[in-house]
């Protein structure tokens, strides 16, 4: 399990979140990681504190540039960063019948699976064409949560996506599992929508994970201050609770 792709079409459930702070916890464990921002929005990016001067995934993905030359060695991990003008490319690949297989191929050209134990996939809020690269490119997919109906019925949505994946494009990306995120026990629908996860997890063949990651106020601060927490506060829960979610991700794959 090389490859983790980050997704959930809902927006705000931490899946940024989830790809800096999981990133930095694997990084911190002694292994290479390389991060990717599919998101044009580039929060990623923006959080990591990315230049905007050099390349970036739009000009790997149109095959003007290696991705090797796109990356930014920072101190927290590497990062082949993005920028609204992604947001162009589904358009411009409309006819391009190889559009959902830049980023596999980017990957596979510049041979990063030799340089990184770990490539994380951070997505966009949507199904659209970047989304379903960063699932083409991936081993396992990581799902994130809020306790939220729609963000927990939204995933049989994005399970459809992986298997038409699996179905027309030859690959084999496995969903890895259901992960809480901003997680407070204490909200009274907490139970209602653990059983609602698991239900859907059991539909789609996968699980929830038992790391419930807990809502704190430490997260939004690092991302507007651009610190990385795992440095910072690594005893702070948060950073336990993905430390723990790698060691659970990990140890099954
Ligand atoms: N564990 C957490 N506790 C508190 N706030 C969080 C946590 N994880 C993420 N957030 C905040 O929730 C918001 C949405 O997170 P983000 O990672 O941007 O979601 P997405 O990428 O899915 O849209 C951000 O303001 C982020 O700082
Ligand atoms: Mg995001």
């Amino acid at each position: 399990m090389k490859v983790i792709c980050i997704a959930n079409q809902k927006g705000g459930v931490a899946k940024t979140a989830t790809t800096a702070i999981l990133a930095s916890v694997l990084k911190q464990k002694g292994n290479r990681v390389l991060a990717i921002d599919m998101d044009p929005q580039g929060s990623l990016s923006k959080q990591v504190g990315a230049t905007t001067e050099g390349h970036e995934v739009y000009e790997v993905l149109k095959g003007n540039v290696s991705a090797r030359d796109a990356i930014q060695h920072l101190e927290r991990f590497d990062i082949l960063p993005t920028s609204i003008i992604l947001a162009g490319l589904e358009a411009e690949l409309m006819t391009d019948v190889g559009k959902y297989f830049k980023l596999r191929d980017a990957i596979e050209e510049a041979n990063l699976k030799d340089d990184y134990d770990y490539i994380i996939i951070d997505t966009p809020p949507s199904l659209g064409v970047p989304t379903v690269n960063a699932i083409v490119a991936a081993d396992g997919i990581l799902v994130p949560t809020d306790a939220d109906c729609d963000s927990i019925n939204g995933i049989v949505q994005l399970s459809d996506t992986v298997r038409n994946v699996k179905k027309y494009c030859g690959v084999n990306p496995e969903i890895l599992g259901i992960v809480f995120t901003k997680f407070d026990p204490r909200q009274n629908n907490s139970k209602t929508m653990l059983e609602l996860a698991m239900r859907v997890a059991d539909m789609l063949h996968t699980k929830v994970f038992q790391t419930f990651i807990r809502g704190a106020v430490a997260v939004r601060e690092a991302k507007s201050s651009s610190k990385d927490l795992v440095v910072s506060r690594p005893d702070s829960k948060v950073v336990l609770d993905y430390t723990s979610l790698a060691n659970e991700m990990l140890k099954e794959v």
